[in-house]
């Protein structure tokens, strides 16, 4: 049995992912503003990460761009300096568009923050997976298509995101790799560890 953080557990994927550690027999830190754990990611307490055996972020951005900065970059990457230090694995669950925010002028400051969050993850020296999600549904879970470099465009339900985030945690090729999620009704469910087997890693301290 093992002990995890997921901060955003109280959200629509977040509480997927404590559902799928829970069922797996672990033990599981809820984490956000209101949930069982106190935390805001804006100001992430070491305490709340200690003798963890993996995190989670998963968290909504504020709407403002300053907002979003702090806890989309400086949080992420507060978060992401704490388990450089504690040897702890981060599973990031971002999103499409991160490398292409002016496609979405209305949500740019926030797809940005973002941007310099994953990319302070990356050089943190923490290992990390990156979980890029297409537009969120709460459907049933159909087949998945994974793609690297940023460029589709597409849904995906929160089932397939929180089942890839969990399988990260505990799978060692998908470390140092970041990844795009969208539904693929005419493929077969994901065999996880084949996957991510075959992504390619990020280029080394260089936007993916
Ligand atoms: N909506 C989409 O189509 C879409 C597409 C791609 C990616 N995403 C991303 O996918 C992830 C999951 O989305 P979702 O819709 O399932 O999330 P959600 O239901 O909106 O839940 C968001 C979670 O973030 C927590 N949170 C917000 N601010 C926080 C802070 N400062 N510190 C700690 N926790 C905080 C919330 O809890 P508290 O309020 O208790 O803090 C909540 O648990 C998010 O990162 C989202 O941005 C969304």
């Amino acid at each position: 049995m093992s002990s995890f953080v997921v901060v955003g557990g109280t959200g629509r994927t977040g509480r997927r992912i404590v559902g799928l550690l829970t069922d797996g027999g672990h033990d599981v830190v809820v984490a956000s503003r209101g949930g069982a754990r106190k935390l805001d990611l804006a100001a992430p307490d070491p305490a709340v990460f200690a003798g963890a055996d993996g995190i989670v972020l998963c968290v909504e951005p504020p709407k403002d761009a300053p907002g979003a900065e702090a806890v989309m970059h400086e949080g992420v990457a507060g978060a992401a300096a704490i388990a450089a230090r504690e040897d702890i694995p981060v599973v990031l669950v971002s999103q499409i568009y991160v490398t292409r925010a002016a496609e979405h002028p209305e949500m740019a400051a926030r797809i940005e923050a973002r941007a310099r969050g994953e990319q302070s993850l990356r050089d943190s020296g923490a290992q990390y997976t990156i979980v890029r999600p297409s537009w969120l549904h709460d459907l049933p879970t159909t087949g998945v298509r994974v793609e690297q470099g940023d460029t589709g465009e597409g849904r995906v339900s929160r089932d397939t995101v929180a089942a890839a985030a969990v399988a990260a945690l505990f799978d060692p090729s998908a470390s140092g790799k970041t990844f795009e999620l969208y539904d693929d009704p005419e493929s077969e469910k994901a065999e996880w560890t084949t996957v991510f087997a075959a992504l390619s890693p990020d280029p080394e301290a260089a936007h993916a």
